[in-house]
């Protein structure tokens, strides 16, 4: 009888925000956002000027958590998840922590998308999700060992999703994705004809 192991595996982590406290008030969170964007006109100019889909306010506003109490409960909800993960992956730790490094909010219109990246110089990274109207992009991960498979076959398509090549992910509003920041990851175009909200952030260890 044969033995297949899997190896070296890719975590994907999914929960419900509201798993771990503070409750975070959904409306309220997509209102702050909103409120946010249309007030951060350094972000809409650094938008503009670098031709980015929609309104991000990752290169304006580092501070989100001290100036919206919304968010400051959102990151304590997010760190009970990310040492949850953490956990999981087995990290050793040691005498640092994952802490919060960044967190920033994505608004993308109709036939927006982003191109695929990774989240250089962070540990965990993930995004929670605001408005997800119908239709709307899935985010889709890549094998980081893709490179390497310069003669590998392609995988059927009903192929189990640790085998897959690429994975597409389509979370509800109110969920929570972590994964390490090395993992390639995209957001294709937004075909709904409404913005798809989210909140995204990363995590370093120090
Ligand atoms: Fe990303």
């Amino acid at each position: 009888m044969s033995q297949i192991a899997s190896l070296f595996a890719t975590r994907l982590y999914r929960a419900a925000l509201s798993e771990f406290d503070p409750a975070i008030d959904g409306s309220e969170l997509e209102t702050s956002c909103l409120t946010i964007a249309e007030d951060d006109e350094a972000g809409q100019d650094w938008c503009v000027q670098n031709e980015f889909p929609g309104y991000t306010s990752y290169a304006s506003l580092s501070d989100l958590p001290w100036r919206f109490p919304i968010f400051k409960d959102l990151v304590a909800a997010l760190d009970a998840h990310v040492a949850d993960f953490a956990g999981d992956l087995q990290f050793d730790l040691g005498d640092k922590t994952l802490q919060l490094e960044d967190i920033w909010i994505n608004i993308l219109p109709e036939g927006g998308i982003h191109t695929a990246h990774i989240h250089p110089h962070s540990v965990i990274s993930g995004t929670t999700y605001v408005a997800m109207p119908e239709g709307t992009s899935a985010i889709k991960f890549e094998d980081p060992r893709l490179a390497m498979m310069m003669a590998a076959p392609p995988r059927i398509a009903s192929a189990r999703a640790e085998l897959r090549q690429f994975l597409y992910v389509q979370p509800n509003v109110g969920d929570v994705l972590l994964w390490e920041s090395w993992l390639r990851h995209e957001v294709p175009m937004n075909m709904a004809e409404q913005d798809r909200i989210s909140v995204s952030f990363n995590y370093k260890w120090e």
